[in-house]
């Protein structure tokens, strides 16, 4: 950590030398041309929404202001990452209308996990678009998207140049859900953290197979505080003791936390097998716990409570959630958004309001919950 932190001083200092010397060989920022990212809810820009259904309002109301295939009321961590690159918002791969993968793509969708699970989304389980398979889309879309393009016409437009491919940065946010598929599916704390090694040993190989692909510029996000979100609170409770001075549940964090730990191995790893991978691991879990347990301090209120939702300590209910129709006293209503999402942390029990992901983004943006801490605009170079 620490040589990490003189390095990059050091490259700092360098780098305005050079400039005030108007020298060719300072460290500049990337310029990636492209994102191609890989994940779940937290970063799928309408994957799963244009493969099967799109959420309803009010999601997507603080924006877009209409439901815009994000499971948020606004704008992702990713979309703020698009942005601060001068790059457009990411288009779903499965997006088949409207979409432009000029500057990437975006291979994410709700409630993917790293690894296959048995059970689909008609039986409250998983999207079949596990890591392996957006590995294997993006292999696609990187072949096929070239082909197409050298046919010339709105092609050109639409697709990336093939030189886009290896310069390009990207991006991981995935894990949640296969804690989540152990939880939900009745494991016990030890049998969901023993699942742990072979879930990031899973992650590992799609790694190795997007690197094969000529990728070399990586950003990866570990996990979240699991115990502190509203629909796990709301579905597992456990005993008083288990709770922290937050009201988080400690034994689930736990278990986030050996995984964070299990996949900062492995980012260590792939580093030193991969001397030409320049890989940035961020530490989210800590930028989202920081923000739940002093939220009053950053401006937030509620961090465990849903904005949008309805019934409980937690404003969360499965079977009556954000956007959902219901019928209460014989009268239909929609499950709605609570009145100022802005100061809020939990948009609809699961994920984050968009508050909540730029004040994350702008946490990270500069390195300072990275390793190696680099800025994301220099996430191209190596440290280590
Ligand atoms: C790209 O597509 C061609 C033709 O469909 C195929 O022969 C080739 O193996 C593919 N390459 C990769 C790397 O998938
Ligand atoms: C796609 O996006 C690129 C880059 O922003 C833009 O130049 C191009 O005009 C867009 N094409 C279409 C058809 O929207
Ligand atoms: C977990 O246990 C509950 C209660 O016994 C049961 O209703 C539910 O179907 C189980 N879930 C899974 C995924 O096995
Ligand atoms: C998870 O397993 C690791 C390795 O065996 C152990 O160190 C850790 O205490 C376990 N955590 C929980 C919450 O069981
Ligand atoms: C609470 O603790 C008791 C006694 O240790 C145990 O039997 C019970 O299963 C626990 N309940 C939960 C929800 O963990
Ligand atoms: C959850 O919502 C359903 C559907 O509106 C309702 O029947 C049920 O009573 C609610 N559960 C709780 C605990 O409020
Ligand atoms: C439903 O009706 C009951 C009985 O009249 C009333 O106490 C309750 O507040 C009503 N609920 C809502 C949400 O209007
Ligand atoms: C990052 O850390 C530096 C040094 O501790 C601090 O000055 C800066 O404000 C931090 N940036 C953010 C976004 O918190």
């Amino acid at each position: 950590m620490e040589i990490y932190k003189i390095l990059y001083f050091l490259m700092i200092l360098c780098y305005c030398i050079l400039d005030f010397n108007n020298q060719a060989l300072a460290a500049k920022n990337c310029e990636f041309p492209a994102i191609f990212n890989f994940g779940d809810s937290n970063s799928d820009t309408g994957g799963l929404s244009a493969a099967f259904t799109p959420p309803n309002p009010p999601y997507g109301e603080t924006f877009f202001h209409m439901p815009a295939g994000r499971y948020c009321d606004g704008r992702l961590i990713i979309d703020f990452i698009a942005e601060s690159l001068g790059l457009e918002y990411l288009s779903a791969y499965l997006d088949s209308v409207g979409s432009n993968f000029t500057h990437g793509a975006n291979f994410a969708t709700a409630a993917s996990t790293i690894r296959p699970q048995n059970r689909g989304l008609t039986e409250g389980g998983f999207s079949p678009f596990y890591l392996q398979v957006q590995y294997e889309q993006f292999q696609q879309f990187k072949n096929r998207s070239q082909k197409v393009r050298n046919q010339g016409n709105i092609y050109r437009e639409i697709l990336p140049k093939g030189e886009y491919f290896s310069p390009a940065l990207y991006t991981f946010d995935i894990g949640q859900n296969d804690l989540a598929a152990g939880f939900f599916g009745n494991l016990s704390v030890e049998e969901v953290n023993a699942t742990i090694p072979d879930i990031i040993s899973q992650f590992y190989t799609d790694f190795k197979s997007v690197y094969d692909e000529g990728a070399r510029s990586f950003w990866i996000h570990n996990t979240v505080p699991f115990g502190c979100l509203p629909y796990v609170l709301a579905n597992l409770p456990v005993n008083a003791s288990e709770y922290d001075e937050v009201g988080c549940i400690i034994p689930y964090n736990k278990v986030a936390e050996y995984f964070n730990q299990k996949l900062k191995e492995t980012v260590v790893e792939l580093s030193k097998e991969l001397p030409s991978a320049a890989i940035t691991y961020v530490d989210i879990y800590t930028v989202k716990y920081r923000l739940i347990s002093q939220a009053e301090k950053y401006g937030f209120e509620y961090p465990l409570v849903a904005c949008c939702g309805s019934g409980g300590k937690y404003n969360y209910n499965s079977s009556a959630a954000c956007g959902d129709t219901i019928t209460v006293n014989g009268t239909e209503t929609v499950v709605g958004s609570c009145e100022n999402p802005s100061v809020r942390v939990s948009w609809d029990g699961i994920h984050f309001t968009e508050a909540a992901n730029k004040w994350i983004f702008d946490q990270i943006v500069d390195g300072n919950f990275s390793d190696p801490p680099v800025p994301l605009k220099m996430a191209c170079h190596k440290f280590a």
